[in-house]
């Protein structure tokens, strides 16, 4: 668990995403508070429940990337899930708790892929052992080794247990070496395709948390079929299932159920579509049905997964929305109470976007950047040029639809088009970018303000 102090979370965000001061004040203490509630004494630890947030803000000011990042810094399991798709038609009832049982299985696989790791390297020593087996048959008679192993062997006519090994080892140095890529292993291949289960695993066992291919997997005996491999696949093929009998799979389980209900973050987008004017019809009533289903996981409860029940109880939910058209008020008052912080995000216009092009890890600038350096193309942007593509899309955004910061992804694909196209064959390999340049591009399509609805 992360033990970053909440200044320091900031800051790390801070490398991300550009302002949005207060809605990382919010998840940075929730953040800390996580800590600190492990560090209360067991009677009262239990007793904390995380403060829940919304964040309200529109559409591409930072709060996914917001979430997002948070998990990535705390080393939390996170999961995004809209919850306007429970109102879906064809969705409704499906079971709001899918969400634990989606988080739960993301942490599972991924601990699981990191015990593999883990296990690695000693699963690819046994596998240099099998394959040398299949190589060198312990059983064979030394006659036939000398025969089949001519280079290796060409010494005397007997060939003692000594020699045997020396066999072993020299064929060892020469499958590390690749001297042996060309040669072919019968190779014991289990055969895991049970098309019959298929028929079972359809829709609706899902819900169930039982995944019918897994249960009957274990049960059916197992198809083994022999075939002839190249000695790098086999090593490849032996070594995966090695690593898979090495990792203790309950140990991985009750590492990733612990983990989840200790530092889950489940990120509800869109909540404000499931909010609903008081005295609606229709429609609403699903919606309320889906703030319903919600209440019992975000206050705490015990979902059944198919690794075992797993608590949502200290799972911290941060919701979001753009709430246009409802407030946060309007969703019903017992939800509202399980989401006591709610901040506000700013939106953004171009003093943000010339920070948001340049400033970040992963800054746009900077992608492209790297994306033509891979063509041997150095590309320089102006600062005029930079500050101009922020006014252009500040005005974009004003006179269409405000899609916040997402508008530059749509600006800097369309001003690099050409470039992009002719990287390969450029004559001339150093390309400035100029407010001159940026104006040629743009004042065309600004000008019909229908083009630039579709283009920018
Ligand atoms: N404040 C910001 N600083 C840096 N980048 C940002 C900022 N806001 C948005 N972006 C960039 O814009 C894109 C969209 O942002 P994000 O996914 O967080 O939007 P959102 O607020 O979740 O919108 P929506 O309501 O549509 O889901 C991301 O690629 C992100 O990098
Ligand atoms: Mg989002």
């Amino acid at each position: 668990m992360s033990d970053l102090k909440p200044i320091e979370i900031v800051r790390a965000l801070d490398k991300y995403i550009i302002g949005q001061d207060k809605a990382k004040k919010s998840v940075s203490i929730a953040l800390r508070n996580r800590w600190r509630r492990r560090q209360v004494g067991e009677e009262l630890r239990d007793e904390i429940a995380p403060k829940n947030i919304i964040l309200i803000g529109p559409t591409g000011v930072g709060k996914t990337e917001i979430a997002r990042r948070l998990a990535r810094l705390a080393d939390s399991p996170f999961f995004k899930v809209e919850a306007s798709k429970f109102t879906e038609v064809g969705y409704v009832g499906r079971d709001v708790e899918s969400m634990i049982r989606d988080l739960t299985q993301l942490t599972v696989n991924e601990l699981r892929r990191a015990e593999a790791d883990a296990v690695k390297e000693k699963a690819q020593k046994i596998a240099e052992e099998r394959i040398l087996d299949l190589l060198l048959p312990k059983t064979l008679e030394p006659k036939t080794i000398k025969s089949e192993e001519e280079t290796l062997d060409d010494s005397g006519n007997t060939v003692s247990e000594a020699d045997k090994n020396s066999t072993r080892e020299k064929l060892r140095i020469m499958l590390l070496k690749g001297k042996l890529d060309e040669r072919y292993v019968d190779l014991d291949v289990s055969d895991k395709s049970m098309p019959v289960v298929e028929i079972f695993s359809s829709a609706g066992m899902e819900e169930m948390g039982v995944n019918m291919k897994d249960m009957l997997g274990n049960l059916l005996p197992k198809n083994t079929k022999r075939r002839k491999v190249k000695v790098p696949e086999a090593m490849e093929m032996v070594a995966q299932e090695e690593a898979q009998g090495l990792i203790d799979m309950d140990k991985v389980v009750k590492k990733a159920i612990e983990k989840v209900e200790q530092s889950g973050i489940i990120f509800l987008d869109e909540i404000d579509k499931v909010a609903s004017k008081a005295g609606g019809q229709g429609p609403d009533v699903s919606r309320e049905g889906v703030q319903r289903d919600l209440l019992p996981i975000v206050e705490g409860c015990a979902v059944t997964t198919k690794y075992g029940p797993v608590k949502t109880d200290h799972i911290l939910f941060i919701a979001s929305g753009a709430f246009h058209a409802c407030k946060p008020s309007d969703l019903i008052p017992e939800l509202q109470g399980r989401f006591p912080i709610r901040v506000g995000l700013d939106s953004l216009g171009a003093k943000e976007f010339v920070r948001i092009l340049v400033e970040p890890k992963n800054a746009l600038i900077l992608q492209y950047t790297e994306l033509l350096a891979t063509e041997d193309i150095e590309i320089v942007f102006k600062e005029n040029a930079i500050s101009e593509i922020a006014r252009v899309a500040e005005d974009v955004n004003n006179r269409t639809e405000n899609i916040g910061a997402r508008r530059l992804h749509t600006l800097m694909e369309c001003l690099l088009e050409d470039i992009l196209f002719k990287a390969p064959d450029l004559e001339n390999k150093h390309v400035v970018i100029d407010k001159k340049y940026v104006d040629d591009k743009f004042s065309d399509i600004r000008k019909d303000e229908d083009l630039s609805r579709f283009i920018l």
